[in-house]
């Protein structure tokens, strides 16, 4: 029988948030926790414009893809961990349709492997991820930026990280 399902409103969204906040071991301060989620769903919401990703795809991702990371360093297991809890949640605080879901659980399970997508919401799912990078002092490699957003992202980081530098040495 073909999963029905409906649209995904803000309770829903809030159940995964506060599961993912949980079982999350690693506190409020870390990098890679709610500060961190919440800024990949901004610039993933904002990539989903320029690029027709699925929203609820990327909103999801954001939540849940650093969830079971057990520290702040390589840790690169955490992606496989979060995508083999997705067949805990799902159908249980959301349901999606299984060819959403199977993006979802792609894009989790290999967000770790420096790949790139040519599927647009996968794309928007790890660009809006390492567009984050800047957070830890890091200006991603556009090696690792998978859509033209991204790529203009980027270059917009690099150019604000030089005339930062640039503005740093003129006033030493
Ligand atoms: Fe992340």
């Amino acid at each position: 029988m073909p999963v029905h399902a409906v649209p995904l409103n803000d309770r829903d969204f809030n159940r995964v948030q506060r599961h993912a906040e949980s079982v999350f071991v690693l506190g409020p301060n870390s990098v890679h926790g709610p500060d961190h989620w919440k800024r990949v769903g901004e610039a993933g919401l904002a990539l989903c414009k320029e690029t027709g990703a699925d929203k609820t795809v990327v909103r999801l991702f954001a939540i849940h893809h650093d969830s079971c990371r057990l520290d702040d360093g390589a840790d690169p297991l955490h992606g496989p961990r979060a995508a083999d809890m997705l067949g805990e949640i799902a159908g249980e605080l959301f349901i999606l349709e299984p060819d959403r879901l199977a993006l979802l659980e792609y894009a989790i399970r290999h967000h770790t492997g420096g790949r790139t997508s040519d599927d647009p919401t996968i794309g928007a799912c790890w660009d809006a991820d390492r567009l984050d990078l800047g957070r830890v002092g890091i200006v991603p490699h556009e090696r690792f930026v998978s859509t033209e957003s991204g790529h203009r992202r980027i270059q917009l980081i690099r150019a604000e990280h030089l005339s930062t530098r640039n503005h740093d040495h003129r006033h030493r």
